[in-house]
């Protein structure tokens, strides 16, 4: 296979956030996708920590991230475990529905785990959509190509998109 194929698929970049308790919890996720009008697929490395935290919590947030979103935030969700560390001590962040949400976002879904299906690496967890609002209206979502070639952002191992 050429896994260059691969790059040509297109995705946003998003926070996935839970709890660990009443701990916030989280990180970063580009493989979401709307598979019916009320529910989302998002693929979870087994080995994050958000993927256990998940599966206790039985619930959700989606944080939608727009092309200004600082590369710190990326950074601390994204490539560091909230096994080890409060990631969200440093990220401005509002309640909802008792979740975590990223603040400086366009906006925001609240999910239901309803079911999922395991891979070999990663589990796809079905999400119910139980809300959502938008949190801003001039921001432009972030693709996934734009944080690679404008933002020089890179992906982590876990990512299932990352091909070596
Ligand atoms: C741009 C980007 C995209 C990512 N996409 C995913 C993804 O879709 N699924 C996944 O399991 N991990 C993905 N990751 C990796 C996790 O965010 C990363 O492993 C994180 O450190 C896990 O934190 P945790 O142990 O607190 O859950 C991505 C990371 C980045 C930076």
């Amino acid at each position: 296979m050429d896994k260059n194929v691969l790059r040509n698929l297109s995705y946003g970049v998003y926070a996935v956030s839970t709890l660990d308790g009443d701990r916030a919890v989280g990180c970063i996720a580009n493989s979401i996708i709307q598979v019916t009008y009320d529910t989302v697929a998002v693929s979870m490395n087994h080995e994050n920590f958000t993927h256990e935290c998940m599966e206790k919590t039985g619930k959700f947030s989606i944080s939608i991230f727009g092309e200004d979103i600082e590369m710190n935030t990326i950074a601390f969700l994204g490539f560091q475990s909230g096994k080890d560390r409060n990631k969200f001590d440093k990220i401005e962040t509002i309640t909802v529905d008792g979740l975590p949400v990223v603040k400086n976002s366009v906006g925001y879904l609240i999910c239901d785990l309803v079911d999922k299906l395991d891979t070999e690496t990663h589990t796809i967890f079905l999400g119910k959509i139980t809300g959502g609002e938008m949190l801003s209206d001039s921001k432009t979502p972030m693709t996934y190509d734009y944080y690679h070639k404008v933002k020089k952002g890179n992906s982590p191992k876990k990512a299932p998109t990352y091909l070596g």
